[in-house]
């Protein structure tokens, strides 16, 4: 609301006559459009297009084609992994049109992930995709600002179909395009929907990535602790296949981490130990490798005891599932809590506005959502998650990252020879067991905070770890 005061007297002072078209002279028209954009930039900051002021937002709305009160609208495309998505989404955040396309059934089939499989799925499949959220907003090419479209990271079979999809239609369409990287849109998704101004932190867990992030700007990120083997994602869906949740009708068609909520809410979970993944190392590094093993070891046993065959489900199936959800919601809470130290001892965020926001497929579990608003709760941050709708891969976020980025004209790509030049990029790193893609966007910034987070980190273990106690956790 301040930066609404601060804003709105700027603008009056400018003394033009406001939604007059004709007859306005070249400079104020500019100073005119100018503020306009400010002031739709400043809005949607403070997130205020929900509210109940409708001269505001008929200033900044209002109006059609070629007016320039006209809202701006960004089509997004996304194609990193196993989902084709596109969404056309408007500066106010609202969704115009969106189609997904889920590539889950087969890949549950494969027993994971084949790439070339899930490349020509992608290119069965994207332009239907795109048609469908174009058909949806009532929209063409020609009717956008700006084509976005995840470029980074992820699986390059798969981005490369996206990128080129996307770079072809802003140069035929000869629209403007936004390079996009996966990770930034699914830690920039909430800001549809929730006030989250910068700085922020972000926990990003999914099928790919296991993340702890400082969100300065749009420009300006530094990564504090990543996984060094698998994501978590990646172990509930390697757990789940192991278990054979897929012959329980009810969860065939669910991805693991779904189909592992779902059994787990029966269970008991403390039934079956799991070790704490790096107890000995004081940061905020994540490593789900040894749990997916202690799980294997578990059902290898509990089969054996059962004298469980085939593809028969081992009795005890909601403890286990119970038991593995709380470990790994455990380390997820533990290295958030060792971040929150971090950035509190370096005075990172803003005392009287701290927030964790949560995204990524994995932030779909209510169980994990509940335990990290326990650990909110005991430090004063306020919790932000999307919709579970929007944890999980989709064109919307593509499109509204590409929004952000159009509004703050940051890497906003406008010469065809630039955005030939555009290239994806599977990821600098890749997780050993499955090739599935890790963490990119550092600074050096990064670096240093991640080991700095170590040391002050292992200075305040003493208190941290008693008050993180399993109390966090259910
Ligand atoms: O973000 P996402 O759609 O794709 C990647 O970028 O990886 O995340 C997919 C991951 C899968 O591993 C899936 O098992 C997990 O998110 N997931 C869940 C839940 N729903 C999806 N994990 C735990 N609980 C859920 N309810
Ligand atoms: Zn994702």
């Amino acid at each position: 609301m301040a930066a609404l005061t601060r804003v709105i007297p700027r603008l009056l002072s400018y003394n033009y006559s406001l939604p007059k078209r004709n007859g306005i002279s070249a400079k104020p028209y500019f100073i005119y459009l100018t503020s306009i954009h400010q002031l739709r930039c400043k809005l949607l900051q403070i997130n205020l297009f929900h509210t109940s002021l409708p001269l505001l937002k008929e200033v900044v709305e209002g109006g059609l084609g070629g007016d320039p009160y006209r809202r701006q609208v960004v089509l997004g495309i996304e194609t990193s992994c196993d989902d084709t998505g596109a969404a056309v989404v408007a500066d106010s955040g609202e969704v115009l049109g969106e189609a997904l396309h889920n590539q889950q059934s087969v890949h549950l089939r494969h027993g994971g992930i084949i790439p070339p499989v899930a490349q020509r799925l992608h290119e069965q499949n994207i332009e239907q995709v795109v048609n469908e959220a174009l058909e949806k907003a009532g929209m063409t090419v020609r009717d956008l600002d700006a084509i976005a479209a995840t470029v980074k990271p992820g699986l390059s079979l798969s981005l490369s179909v996206g990128t080129r999809y996307g770079k072809n239609l802003a140069v035929s369409g000869k629209k403007p395009f936004i390079p996009i990287h996966h990770m930034e849109a699914h830690a920039l998704t909430v800001r549809m929907v929730h006030k989250a101004e910068f700085p922020f932190l972000v926990l990003l867990a999914s099928g790919g990535h296991s993340l702890l992030v400082i969100a300065h700007s749009l420009d300006h990120w530094s990564i504090i602790g990543q996984t060094i083997d698998d994501a978590p994602g990646e172990a509930l869906d390697q757990g789940a296949r192991r278990l054979k949740l897929r012959n329980i009708p009810e969860c065939a068609s669910m991805s693991g981490g779904q189909a592992i909520e779902y059994l787990a809410t029966g269970g008991n979970p403390r039934a079956y130990e799991f070790p704490t993944p790096m107890g000995k190392y004081k940061d905020c590094t994540f490593s789900f490798s040894g749990l997916k093993h202690t799980l294997t070891r578990l059902i290898e046993r509990l089969e054996e005891e059962y004298e469980v065959e085939g593809g028969n489900i081992i009795p005890p199936i909601q403890d286990v599932c119970a038991s593995f959800q709380y470990a790994v919601t455990k380390h997820l809470v533990r290295q958030t809590q060792r971040a929150m130290v971090y950035l509190d001892v370096r005075d990172l965020l803003p005392s009287q506005n701290k927030t964790l926001v949560v995204s990524g497929g994995v932030a779909c579990n209510q169980y994990i959502r509940a335990a990290l608003q326990k650990l909110c709760d005991t430090t004063g941050y306020q919790l932000l998650c999307p919709p579970p709708k929007l944890c999980t891969d989709n064109g919307i976020m593509i499109a509204w990252n590409g929004m952000e980025r159009w509004l703050a004209k940051a890497g906003v790509l406008h010469d065809e020879e630039d955005i030939a030049a555009v290239d994806f990029q599977a990821s600098s790193r890749v997780a050993a067991t499955t090739g599935r893609v890790c963490m990119i966007w550092f600074s050096q910034e990064g670096n240093q905070a991640s080991s700095e987070a170590g040391k002050i980190s292992s200075r305040s273990t003493a208190y941290r770890a008693q008050k993180m106690n399993d109390t966090n956790c259910e």
